[in-house]
């Protein structure tokens, strides 16, 4: 059963997603609706220290896409199901479309290989396979990510990746929108952070008047 709402939110790096998510939440909580704010990779004690890991430590391609799906299978079956089988909104930062975009797009490893990794971890008992109800994609020119990121933090070790990587992980998610429009909603991230706020704030409006992108 599904009464919930899954909602993902993705980008490169620097796209700036973070405080949008925080009033997202803030919107639902408002209306009523218990929120489940989560993130991937993690969300689970241990799909966190595999978020440690894959984050810090290099390995081969294939171990970093296994490691992503299986702290994604994890998080599935303690948080993300359960949030949505009580009726629960569930926020994720980041969901599958990372994996397409950062490990398919940037890593160049094969997309069919991950559509099948997908389809055995997010398999529903319906036949189906679980994915967000509504995507917000932050899409923003890779140059001005690499220039809004060099100012903030310590990099990690997809952060630290060049610009063509980045260029590469963008074209992706374009590819996951174009394979699954009806979900992804595509905002201009190169905005003002309140111009990008109101986008965010149109765009969960109309999904839940019934309006698809
Ligand atoms: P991010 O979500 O940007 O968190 P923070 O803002 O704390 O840095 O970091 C997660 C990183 O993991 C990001 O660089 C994208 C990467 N990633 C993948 O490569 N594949 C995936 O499947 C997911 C979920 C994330």
């Amino acid at each position: 059963m599904n009464s919930g709402t899954f909602i993902s939110f993705e980008g490169i790096d620097g796209a700036g997603k973070s405080t949008h998510i925080a009033r997202v939440a803030d919107v639902f909580r408002q209306a009523g609706r218990a929120v489940v704010s989560t993130r991937e990779p993690g969300g689970t004690p241990l799909s966190e220290k595999l978020r440690e890991m894959v984050l810090h430590e290099p390995m081969d391609p294939l171990t970093e896409a296994l490691l992503m799906f299986a702290a994604r299978r994890e998080h599935l079956v303690q948080v993300i199901e359960p949030a949505l089988a009580r009726g629960d909104v569930v926020l994720c930062d980041r969901f599958t479309d990372a994996t397409f975009a950062y490990q398919g797009g940037g890593r160049g490893f094969d997309w069919q290989v991950l559509a099948h990794l997908e389809r055995m971890v997010q398999g529903l008992p319906s036949g189906g396979v679980r994915q967000p109800d509504l995507t917000v994609w932050f899409d923003l020119d890779p140059q001005i990510a690499a220039e809004r990121l060099a100012s903030a933090r310590v990099p990690d070790k997809f952060e630290s990746q060049p610009v063509d990587f980045f260029a590469a992980v963008r074209a992706a998610y374009a590819r996951r929108q174009s394979e699954m429009p009806r979900r992804f909603a595509r905002i201009d991230a190169a905005q003002s952070m309140a111009a990008v706020g109101q986008d965010v704030a149109r765009v969960v409006d109309q999904w839940l008047a019934g309006v698809r992108p």
